[in-house]
């Protein structure tokens, strides 16, 4: 029997990319889902068609995570209808591609409130039950960016920085607590993060090891579930990023400033979207044979 069968998990950045395939696999593994995401079509559409395909309760909360109110609404709409969360995961996060003086105040603080400061309010809101609980377990998306300076990306790099060495920090806190925190570093994923903030034409998607969001999805489930505190998905992906953490800055910075420099678009190998199509395809033949 599924002992985490009645956890019921609240994911943000639930409708694409990872975030949708984390949704996925927690409600293939029968658990309810709160899902939120800012625009709204999409996510009422995620949360009809998880809940038809898997039969979990799914329940789409649309609200813009670079408000500060954004947190206490969830928490508060959570509460009212009488469920409680004892999975948070942190995910919904963007990047912005640029020098640093070429991208407006207003891109880079509202990065900053995505993809740190509302992670920070959620689990003030949420860890302290889990703590009463003695039973919690929180999610957080990082990245292997976050381990090296980013230049081209810089705040995104720096924002990715705070989410691993808080979620390290806190995951130490928590030991014996009955509460565990584990902290998610993919390098490259399918998703439509590319196309959003202007990359599709750089060397990472185009010539970096790209993995399907399904693969990401699926090892961050098993790892949380067994409480590890970081998983960087891939073998190789996990060798390389720790031999680069042996770098100095200087020159892991020199590396990333030319995976983000523009390829020539006529020796393009993939278009958005390739990976994790062939992976679905994949999956429904494994699944029909
Ligand atoms: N793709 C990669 O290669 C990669 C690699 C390492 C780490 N990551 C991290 O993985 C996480 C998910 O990224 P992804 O690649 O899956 O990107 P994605 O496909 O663009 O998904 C981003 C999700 O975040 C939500 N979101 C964005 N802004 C929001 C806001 N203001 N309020 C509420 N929700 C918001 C989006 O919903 P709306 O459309 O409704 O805004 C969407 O559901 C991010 O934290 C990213 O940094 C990505």
């Amino acid at each position: 029997m599924n002992t985490h069968l009645k956890e019921t998990v609240l994911i943000t950045g639930a409708s694409s990319g990872i975030g949708y395939e984390l949704g996925r696999e927690f409600a293939q593994h029968g658990h309810d889902l709160v899902i939120v995401a800012a625009i709204q079509p999409e996510l009422l559409d995620v949360a009809s068609r998880l809940s038809a395909e898997y039969g979990v309760s799914v329940k789409p909360i649309v609200a813009d995570l670079r408000s500060e109110l954004a947190a206490d609404d969830i928490y508060a709409e959570v509460a009212a209808s009488g469920l409680s969360v004892q999975i948070l995961v942190n995910n919904a996060g963007l990047g912005r591609r640029g020098r640093f003086w070429e991208i407006s105040l207003e891109d880079d603080i509202s990065m900053i409130r995505l993809n740190i400061e509302a992670g920070v309010r959620l689990t003030k809101r949420f860890l302290p039950a889990m703590l009463s609980n003695r039973r919690g377990r929180i999610l957080n998306t990082a990245t292997v960016a976050g381990f090296e300076p980013g230049p081209m990306q810089a705040v995104y790099h720096a924002t990715k920085a705070f989410v691993l060495s808080w979620s390290e920090s806190l995951a130490t806190e928590l030991e014996n607590t009955g509460v565990t925190l584990t902290v998610l570093c993919p390098e490259l994923a399918d998703t439509e993060f590319f196309e959003k903030d202007d990359r599709v034409d750089t060397r990472v998607p185009q010539e970096g090891d790209v993995m399907a969001q399904q693969e990401i999805a699926a090892t961050a489930y098993a790892a949380l579930m067994k409480g590890e505190r970081m998983l960087v998905p891939g073998a190789l992906t996990n060798a390389l990023s720790f031999s680069r953490r042996l770098m100095p800055e200087s020159l892991q910075a020199k590396m990333n400033e030319k995976v983000y420099a523009e390829t020539d678009p006529a020796a393009h190998k993939r278009e958005p979207g390739d990976v994790r199509a062939a992976t679905e395809e994949h999956l429904e033949i494994v699944v029909k044979s």
